[in-house]
């Protein structure tokens, strides 16, 4: 069976992870978590691009080796995926020899057919954004992209024809719809390819950290080249193949979605696609941009000192309710503005009041008035009569990588449930009437059980919590997938929890504690 493969960018290593790489990263994390859920064998990738002249420029102020530099980088860039939970299968950082030696046998290959050649590029280049740009591209004479200064480079190149595969990009978006996602932004890449691409400039000579061009080695590869490449090389591309598509690379590619924020969105639909076509390797599957966040209505910057460290958020709030605020706040595609006050308000309404007093009222009765015992009644709760459907819907969403709407239905479910509590004032029930307690506690119970699958992306550690409390001894992900696989093959049918009999559930402290107003 093919992988379901998905990727982040790899990020520059010279700046740590700040909020905007976690949310790429944890984006990705829900995704590769949901496809394992329903049954799919998935390939998640990340990594760090570590080469080019920024990159030189940080390891000689650190007054450290490039070498050591981003190993230590990298190093915290694990670091911090640890921390948010991320289950990635893979991290390739592009100073590694199994992404230098493909690089390199691509290069050499697109040589060989032509689609690489030698000429002289001159023009004003932006070291912070490693790209040239036109004068009519410049703002003011400053970079168009960062605002920064820019200045004139002359330097002999290799040219990548990207020129030659304009309406090859074209055909191809046109018979992918699915290609440029989502759809508000494709226009701006149909736009900016008809209006003509130039080819490419894909080799320095005033770089030296960077992979030496092969047959001429005073040239090192241009770093969005050799970046680029880590899609395939990391599943284990050999690019000089003949038929590159040979296992285990064609196990995992094409890649099913490549996640990339919206500012490199041009590199991965345009210079991406066409390098593959030199190569003889098919395209990915879908390229999907989200967003920017802003923190409190600015850009976020060093110099501005407002960057958002992800490890702090984790401290304060739990790396759950981080994850969960990353993709519940703004709908997955468009900007977003981050504040910790908009942090707090859906922590204590949605997890602390909402999600985890569902739980606490749950548990508690049945601990109270019921000796504990789930009660385990053989058929399909009233609240979740439309559960297999839900999970349809649902798997539609994740395939638009709409996951506010994921989130939305998720929620839709805690606010019934409680809302059924209310109604039916199960505390209230008297002690000759147990029948119509476990009635009752049969369907909260039911609603949690299938709130801890749905959350388990989002939430890996909570859920799990949740599936503890309900006294469930399987392991929440491996009872998941049969319970998904159940309503996603379903043919309409009837959606039963299965509690297992002396089902007992654990009385703990409230898994979301409310959290008092520190805000400045
Ligand atoms: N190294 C390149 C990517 C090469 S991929 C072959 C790069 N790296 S980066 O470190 O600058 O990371 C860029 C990514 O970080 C963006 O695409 C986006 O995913 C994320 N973000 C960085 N700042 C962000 C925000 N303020 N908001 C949301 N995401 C942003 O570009």
């Amino acid at each position: 069976m093919k992988k379901f493969y998905i990727t982040t960018p790899i990020y520059y290593v010279n700046s740590l992870p700040h909020i905007g790489h976690a949310y790429t990263t944890v984006a990705s994390d829900v995704l590769a978590r949901w496809k394992r859920l329903s049954g799919r064998d998935v390939f998640f990738l990340t990594g760090t691009d570590e080469h080019g002249g920024k990159i030189a420029q940080a390891s000689s102020e650190s007054g450290e080796k490039p070498k050591e530099f981003v190993n230590r980088i990298a190093g915290e860039y694990k670091a911090r995926w640890r921390l948010l939970n991320i289950s990635n299968d893979d991290f390739i950082q592009t100073s590694e020899p199994r992404h230098m030696e493909r690089v390199q046998a691509a290069f050499e290959k697109l040589l060989k057919s032509g689609d690489i050649y030698k000429g002289i590029y001159e023009d004003w280049y932006c070291i912070s954004d490693e790209a040239y740009f036109s004068e009519s591209e410049l703002q003011e004479g400053k970079c168009p992209t960062c605002g920064r200064a820019v200045s004139k480079l002359k330097e002999e190149s290799y040219f990548f024809k990207l020129s030659k595969f304009e309406s090859r990009l074209l055909d191809h978006y046109e018979k992918n719809p699915d290609f440029l996602s989502p759809k508000f932004r494709r226009n701006e890449i149909l736009n900016f390819v008809k209006s003509g691409l130039r080819d490419l400039s894909v080799s320095r000579t005033r770089i030296d950290w960077g992979i030496p061009v092969l047959s001429d080695p005073k040239h090192v590869v241009y770093v969005w080249f050799d970046a680029l490449m880590n899609y395939i090389t990391a599943p284990g591309c050999d690019p000089a193949a003949s038929n590159p598509m040979q296992p285990p690379f064609s196990q995992c590619w094409p890649a099913d979605v490549h996640m990339v924020g919206k500012e490199i969105f041009r590199f991965h639909t345009v210079i991406w696609p066409a390098m593959l076509m030199a190569l003889g390797i098919p395209l990915p599957k879908k390229v999907f941009a989200h967003g920017w966040w802003t923190v409190e209505g600015a850009k976020m910057s060093k110099s501005t000192g407002n960057v958002v460290d992800p490890q702090k958020m984790v401290e304060e709030y739990g790396v759950d309710a981080f994850r969960y605020f990353l993709l519940r706040e703004v709908p997955f595609g468009t900007d977003g503005d981050f504040s910790e006050r908009a942090l707090l308000m859906r922590y204590n309404s949605e997890l602390a009041n909402n999600l985890g007093n569902l739980l606490q009222r749950t548990t508690t009765i049945i601990s109270k008035n019921l000796d504990g015992l789930v009660p385990n009644l053989k058929y399909s709760p009233a609240l979740l009569q439309e559960f297999p459907e839900l999970i349809k819907k649902t798997d539609g969403f994740y395939d638009e990588l709409a996951f506010g709407d994921v989130l939305e239905a998720i929620v839709g479910i805690m606010v019934k449930t409680n809302q059924f509590i209310d109604v039916k004032k199960p505390w209230a029930i008297p002690a000759d009437q147990k029948g119509d307690l476990q009635k009752v506690m049969y369907e909260c119970i039911s609603s949690l059980k299938v709130l801890a699958v749905l959350l388990f992306p989002f939430m890996p550690e909570k859920s799990r919590l949740i599936w503890e409390r309900i006294g469930e001894k399987e392991e929440l992900s491996t009872a998941a997938v049969a319970l998904l696989q159940a309503a996603l093959s379903g043919k309409g049918r009837e959606f039963q929890p299965h509690f297992s009999s002396g089902q007992t559930v654990a009385k703990g402290e409230p898994i979301f504690p409310r959290k008092a107003g520190i805000l400045k």
